[in-house]
């Protein structure tokens, strides 16, 4: 069996033995605490293992890409209970691996061996919500989704929203900096987040929850974890600021026939709208396909006819009569000038969720539909889709890539879609499986076109394992001496999330 390439065990670190498990069931409340296949020493008579494959959830990433054989996960309650954990591995040189939701697309979250899974899902209690600031401090392990209608009741939202709200977790938002759907409205989690708890490599807590919107004293270490993935220290509390939420909202789909279209529309929404955009986002017919014959829930096509490109514009405003004449204006604006072939505007709650599973759908259509190769980037909106073109190209040469996905023969497909209000383009390939034979097709082009228009190598999701060996890519030699200078600073011992991140 070929697989893709995965780096080979260090014997730095120790292995696991039943006296090692007998002590973390000793410092964590409960047996369900521990889950793990290995008897631990000293343990209470009515522990029980699990079978290796109650792991799997933990072992094996979202995409199921990347799998782990780690014996042991870990669910602390609270953050003295990270600290111990921490303190022992820390002290046995066990290497570990924090998990979140488990979403991520880059084989961050799951163990490349045998590392400990400390998953932060039991801490999930909301500390305190400020009704007049806006400010939300609570436990990192809180489902985003969770955290969205609960702030949501007081008239807030989160300044964050993905395809993968239902199961992520903030602290795995702070870790991979995501950005995701309001990005181009309320901006980074660099800006965001106001305060962390942070539970470093030796078990030592960074207690930075603060709520202040201003504070210049000193370094601003929060930012150093933001964007970290796991590996300088375990977050364990956030505290971010959330905007108000809208009351007025507006969604709309376009058709066009050019990508030069895109980029005009792209324009003159800022020009109608600008002030009330919070999303631009594109799709192309592919994408659209691929949603349209393999997303779980049935999508609607709300068009007549298939369109090379799509975009999904939303306004948020607080005046609905005000935001829908602005609306008015520019689908007149674009009917006219020609650069919109079609277009529908979301009439009622319902249509607008159905309006965005268009665009929200793409990445788990093309996960139902066979392996799919991520590529998450930022560059040039007028060169992105150049780079789209190019790689069907190259698949058509190397004759492993058919747009007719109904023939049974070596399927594939090439998904150009993303948040290009941002500047982010994602390319999805589906292929039949995870053959290094088809990587080689993609790698090293995909990186060297984006190096060569200065782009870069991961816009939101991160390097985990996959780009471990590529910041080079998009980062100078300078920087990444620096960052490996911070990665000894705060994990010396190098017990936190091994092989991943910055491994040239
Ligand atoms: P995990 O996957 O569990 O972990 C991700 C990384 O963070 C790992 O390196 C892990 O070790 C580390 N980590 C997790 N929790 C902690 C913690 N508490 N302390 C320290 N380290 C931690 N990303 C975007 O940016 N924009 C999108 O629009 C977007 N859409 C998505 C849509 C779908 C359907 C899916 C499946 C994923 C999407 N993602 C997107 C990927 C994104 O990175 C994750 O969804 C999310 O931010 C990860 O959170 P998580 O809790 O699942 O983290
Ligand atoms: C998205 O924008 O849909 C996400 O980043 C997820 C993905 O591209 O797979
Ligand atoms: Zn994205």
């Amino acid at each position: 069996v070929r697989t893709l390439a995965t780096p080979v065990r260090s014997n730095h670190y120790a292995k696991l033995t039943p006296a090692d498990v007998g002590e973390f069931c000793k410092m964590l409340s409960g047996p369900s605490s521990v889950l793990t296949t290995i008897q631990p020493e000293g343990a209470d008579p009515s522990f029980r293992t699990v079978d290796p494959s109650e792991l799997d959830t933990f072992n094996h990433d979202w995409m199921n890409k990347y799998h782990g054989k780690s014996q042991l996960v870990l669910k602390p309650k609270t953050t003295e209970e990270v600290s111990k954990i921490m303190r022992y591995c820390n002290e046995k040189n066990l290497a570990v691996v924090p998990q979140g939701g488990n979403t991520g697309l880059v084989g961050g979250g799951v163990p490349v061996f045998d590392e400990v899974i400390v998953t932060l899902a039991g801490l999930n209690k909301i500390r305190s919500f400020d009704e007049v600031a806006g400010t939300l401090v609570c436990d990192a392990g809180c489902v985003l989704e969770a955290l969205d209608n609960h702030v949501a009741e007081k008239g807030y939202m989160m300044p964050l929203d993905l395809g993968a709200k239902g199961s992520c977790h903030i602290g795995g938002n702070v870790a991979t900096n995501a950005g995701g759907l309001r990005y181009l409205r309320y901006g980074s989690l660099h800006g965001n987040v106001l305060g962390l708890e942070v539970v470093l490599p030796d078990g030592r807590i960074l207690e930075n929850l603060s709520t202040l919107r201003k504070d210049n004293t000193g370094f601003d270490l929060k930012q150093l974890f933001i964007g970290s993935e796991g590996t300088i220290g375990l977050i364990t509390g956030v505290s971010i600021i959330t905007p108000r939420r809208s009351s007025a909202m507006n969604v709309a789909v376009f058709a066009l026939e050019t990508y030069e279209d895109v980029q005009k529309v792209f324009t003159q929404v800022k020009t109608h709208c600008g002030e009330i955009l919070s999303a631009f986002e594109f799709f192309d017919q592919e994408s659209f396909d691929v949603v349209q014959k393999h997303a779980t829930a049935h999508v609607r096509d709300p068009f007549e006819a298939r369109h090379p490109f799509y975009v999904l514009i939303e306004t948020s405003g607080s005046n609905k009569d005000h935001d829908d004449e602005k609306l008015q204006v520019l689908l007149e604006d674009l009917m006219e000038s020609g650069l919109i072939s079609d277009g529908v505007l979301a009439q009622d709650e319902t249509q607008v969720q159905a309006l965005w599973s268009l665009r929200e759908s793409v990445p788990e259509a093309a996960g139902k539909m066979g392996k799919v190769f991520k590529y998450d980037l930022s560059m040039p909106v007028s060169k992105m889709y150049d780079l789209v073109r190019d790689m069907r190209k190259r698949f058509e040469d190397h004759s492993i890539y058919s747009r007719d996905f109904d023939q049974g023969k070596p399927v594939g497909a090439v998904c150009g879609y993303g948040h290009i209000g941002d500047g982010n383009l994602h390319i999805n390939i589906v292929a039949n499986s995870y053959d290094p034979e088809v990587e080689k097709v993609i790698e090293p082009f995909i990186y060297e076109w984006t190096s060569n228009v200065k782009g870069s190598i991961s816009a939101e999701h991160g390097l985990g394992l996959m780009k471990a060996q590529k910041i080079g890519y998009s980062k100078d030699p300078t920087s990444i001496e620096f960052m490996k200078k911070i990665k000894d600073l705060f994990d010396p011992k190098k017990i936190l999330n091994p092989y991943k991140y910055i491994q040239v």
